[in-house]
């Protein structure tokens, strides 16, 4: 062996465990993901040049304000261009930081040349107002936006300014922890291939927040609407909100959510007739709620409270029933008699894994299918 690579053998050790500490970007041996952590009150930006060969990359700003860039981001663009285009990056998620909106949309812009698919952004304070589109060449095509726990000083029109930033064809959009909701609906374009919307995780939001978040007829190509953990409280005030906004999505998601029964005196909804998966695991229900869908391909009971299997007349028309992690399936209050569990803890459901008896299960599926 030369004596140069050798003696670079031998340093490696050493070379890897200083990078480790100091470096706050790491790139993995594929060249593939590239996470940089600043967190140094005086970091390194220099290391993130190495993310430049990644596909993944994940940025967090270590809370701090990013001000300090504005100046570069005002600078013609132009001559990033034929770099832009030649990075392989294709999703991107910027974190932990105070984002001048300037600053957003300038890097948005460049980004506009590049083959970026996915981009997260993530516990960020985008201050200032979002300014006006760009004349020409907007940012990136995007499939999938995911907002996480964003403020936004441009209030309700965020979505709306962010949106004019962005060439069409996003599939996904993902808002979560994020005020405000209520989005200034006649300012919003449609979003004609926009398929999977995911408001999880906003808790606050409630079904009246769901009426002005849901704009109307802006989401016709909906399929897969998620609404875990919103603040939902029965299905059919659900309803109600699809229908005002008429949406018509194929699956709806309202697992993690404590719904109530609707009371008697509800006015009844029409589901969309396109509905054919509703999920109401995890949503803390003792019974059936009332006016569900007349008829559905899947519904998803797990881990609720029920105590008896439901009766043919509660339940829709439905092929496929879930109704693991109930206390009526649960082999612990089946044998209460010798060795009583504490009654509506099922803790398979605790695990959030499914492991309650299969053949009781397959059991009830089958007994579901003698309903329908
Ligand atoms: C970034 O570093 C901070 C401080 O060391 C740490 O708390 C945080 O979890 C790190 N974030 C990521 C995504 O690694
Ligand atoms: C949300 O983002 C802010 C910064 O804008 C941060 O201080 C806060 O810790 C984040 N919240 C969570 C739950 O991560
Ligand atoms: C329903 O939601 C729960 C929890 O969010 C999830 O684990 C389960 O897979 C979902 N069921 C279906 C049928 O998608
Ligand atoms: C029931 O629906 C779930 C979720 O869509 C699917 O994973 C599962 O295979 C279906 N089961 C049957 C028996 O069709």
């Amino acid at each position: 062996m030369a004596p140069v690579p050798y003696l670079l053998l031998l340093l490696l050790p050493l070379l890897r465990v200083s990078a480790d500490e100091l470096e706050p970007c790491q790139l993995d041996d594929e060249d593939f993901r590239c996470v940089c952590n600043f967190t140094d009150p005086e970091p390194d930006w220099s290391s993130a040049l190495q993310c430049m060969v990644a596909v993944e990359v994940e940025i967090r700003g270590g809370g701090r304000s990013l001000e300090q860039f504005l100046k570069k981001a005002n600078s013609d663009p132009k001559q990033y261009v034929d770099m832009v285009r030649a990075l392989r990056l294709r999703r991107l998620t910027v974190g932990a930081a105070q984002v001048p909106s300037q600053l957003l949309v300038a890097v948005l812009h460049v980004l506009g040349y590049s083959r970026l698919k996915e981009l997260t952004l993530e516990d960020l304070e985008v201050t200032s107002l979002l300014p006006p589109p760009p004349v020409k060449d907007p940012g990136p095509a995007l499939s999938t936006l995911r907002i996480h726990n964003v403020s936004w000083a441009t209030g309700g029109a965020w979505l709306s300014k962010l949106q004019q930033w962005l060439k069409p064809g996003l599939r996904v959009l993902n808002i979560a922890q994020t005020h405000p909701l209520a989005f200034s609906c006649a300012q919003l374009r449609t979003f004609p291939t926009l398929t999977t919307l995911d408001l999880s995780d906003n808790p606050g939001l409630s079904e009246r927040g769901l009426t002005t978040a849901l704009c109307p007829h802006k989401f016709p190509a909906l399929q897969d609407l998620a609404l875990r953990n919103a603040g939902m409280e029965t299905p059919s005030g659900v309803c109600a909100a699809l229908a005002a906004a008429g949406v018509q999505p194929h699956r709806l998601d309202l697992s993690h959510n404590s719904l109530r029964a609707a009371a008697s005196d509800d006015p009844r909804c029409v589901w969309p007739r396109t509905l054919n998966s509703l999920n109401l695991s995890f949503a803390g229900l003792e019974q059936v709620p009332k006016g569900l869908p007349p008829k559905l391909s899947v519904l998803d009971l797990s881990c609720n409270r029920l105590n008896r299997a439901p009766r043919p007349d509660e339940l829709p028309e439905v092929s496929n029933l879930t109704l693991d992690g109930n206390p009526l399936l649960d082999p612990g209050a089946l044998k209460h008699q010798e060795d009583p569990m504490p009654s509506g803890v099922v803790p398979a459901c605790a695990r959030s894994a499914l492991t309650v008896g299969v053949s009781g299960t397959l059991a009830l599926l089958q007994g579901a299918r003698g309903y329908a």
